[in-house]
């Protein structure tokens, strides 16, 4: 942990695995971080990294090749590869916690040992793809659409916006298989590229550059019938179940973010001499460094008190909305300081702070954006207060 947290609630397990993620960010993602951003291309020698690291499968169980450690290192995880590169965390974040997850409690023990055996090992990088372009908050309005043909599947549509999908070999694809039940017609189907995903259009970004995020066509892709994750019309709630724990992990990728922005610009301006000082012993200045001392540490005790309710089975869902609002405010707030506190050169592409701020937005915006997490807060009040 940063210097500036006092928090101090992690097992030994759990400091092992952040001080093993922190080098492991540090030596082999760091050197790479600017060219990914400016190629928007994740290279494949970090993402080999991450499986030979035993990073994308943190927390599945050792039978099926993962680490079985907890939720919260997977969120600690996040949280380390964020303060390098927040694209490098998104990537391993949607294989946890969404991908993975998915496979872990809602795979029968049949589909784990057997059908989707080769894929739990973690060889194979794997994508949500929930949302299209017509149904992203909306995302139970979406519009493809699954029929039976004896002992197949045929999946018909498109998806927008799926992360990880450029490099991925496995797709949990969203489709309504009986649209007459609205979203209880909802069904998860498991996919690999090999049976026919088509890459229609891979997006140009703001930031997070080098994670891809690519729209997919779905043209009679034939899928088996076994492939079903969690039962037919069980989709909807798989995805939103998914989602409230997924949430916690963008709180601690902007969370990270945030983090890693500060900690490049503090230093800068205990060295920075102005007026015959340093530019950070201003009081102008000082203020604003320990009020993002308190954003962070605000963002952080939100974040890790929700993956402490999830993981100890208690109510989290809106404690993981309120993490992920709070923490993408922060993320931007902090990112945007940190570029005005390095000046002239805060602003240009050698330090990285730039790539910060740009990164930050994205938080408002994927896994329920801003408005959707204050709506979910918003039900619960009502729901203690009427
Ligand atoms: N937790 C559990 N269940 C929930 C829930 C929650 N947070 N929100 C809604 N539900 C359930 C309801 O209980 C209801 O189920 P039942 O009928 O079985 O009771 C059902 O969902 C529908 O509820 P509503 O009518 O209230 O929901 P809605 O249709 O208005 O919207 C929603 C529901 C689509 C989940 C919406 O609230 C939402 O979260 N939208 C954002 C979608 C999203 O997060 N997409 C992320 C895509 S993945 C991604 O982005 C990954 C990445 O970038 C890296
Ligand atoms: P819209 O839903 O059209 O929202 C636009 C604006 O309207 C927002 O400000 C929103 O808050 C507001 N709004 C909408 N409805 C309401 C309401 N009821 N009340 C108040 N305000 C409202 N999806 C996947 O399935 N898998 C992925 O891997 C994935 N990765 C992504 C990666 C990136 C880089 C991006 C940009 C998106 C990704 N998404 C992914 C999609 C993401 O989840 C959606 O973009 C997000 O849910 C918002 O949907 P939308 O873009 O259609 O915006």
């Amino acid at each position: 942990l940063s210097g500036v947290s006092s928090l101090d609630t992690f097992t030994d397990e759990e400091t092992m695995l952040r001080d093993a993620v922190k080098r492991f960010a540090t030596d082999v993602v760091g050197p790479k971080v600017r060219e990914m951003d400016e190629n928007e291309m994740m290279d494949p020698a970090v993402i080999q990294g991450l499986f030979e690291q035993g990073l994308m499968g943190i927390e599945t169980s050792a039978d099926h090749g993962g680490a079985e450690s907890s939720f919260t290192s997977a969120i600690i995880a996040i949280e380390e590869l964020a303060k390098v590169d927040p694209s490098v965390s998104v990537l391993c974040d949607v294989h946890n916690t969404l991908v993975n997850t998915i496979f872990r409690k809602y795979a029968t023990k049949e589909q784990q040992d057997n059908v989707f055996g080769v894929w739990l090992t973690f060889e194979k990088l794997g994508s949500f793809c929930l949302s299209e372009p017509a149904s992203g908050s909306d995302a139970f309005a979406l519009q493809t659409r699954a029929r039976k043909d004896g002992e197949s599947w045929i999946i018909n549509g498109s998806k927008m916006w799926i992360t990880n999908s450029y490099e991925a070999e496995i797709f949990l694809i969203f489709a309504n298989i009986d649209p007459s039940k609205g979203y209880k017609g909802i069904t998860c189907f498991v996919a690999t590229k090999d049976m026919g995903i088509q890459i229609a259009k891979k997006e140009q970004k703001l930031g997070i550059r080098a994670s891809s995020t690519c729209t997919l066509n779905f043209d009679d892709l034939k899928i088996p019938a076994e492939n079903v994750i969690g039962g037919e019309g069980k989709g909807y709630k798989i995805a939103i179940e998914i989602l409230n724990e997924g949430r916690i992990g963008i709180a601690a990728q902007m969370l990270g973010l945030a983090q890693g922005a500060f900690d490049k610009a503090v230093p800068y301006t205990y060295e920075r001499k102005q007026f015959g000082q340093p530019i950070g012993t201003f009081q102008g200045m000082a203020f604003q460094i320990a009020q993002a001392a308190i954003d962070l540490e605000s963002a952080r005790l939100l974040t890790y008190n929700a993956a402490r309710r999830k993981e100890e089975g208690k109510s989290f869902t809106k404690e993981a909305a309120m993490a992920k609002y709070w923490s993408s405010v922060v993320a931007q707030r902090v990112s945007g300081q940190a570029i005005e506190w390095a000046g002239g050169v805060g602003f240009t592409r050698e330090t990285g702070i730039e790539k910060y701020w740009r990164d930050s937005k994205i938080g408002a915006i994927y896994e329920g954006t801003s408005n959707i997490q204050l709506q979910t807060i918003a039900k619960f009040i009502q729901k203690e207060y009427s």
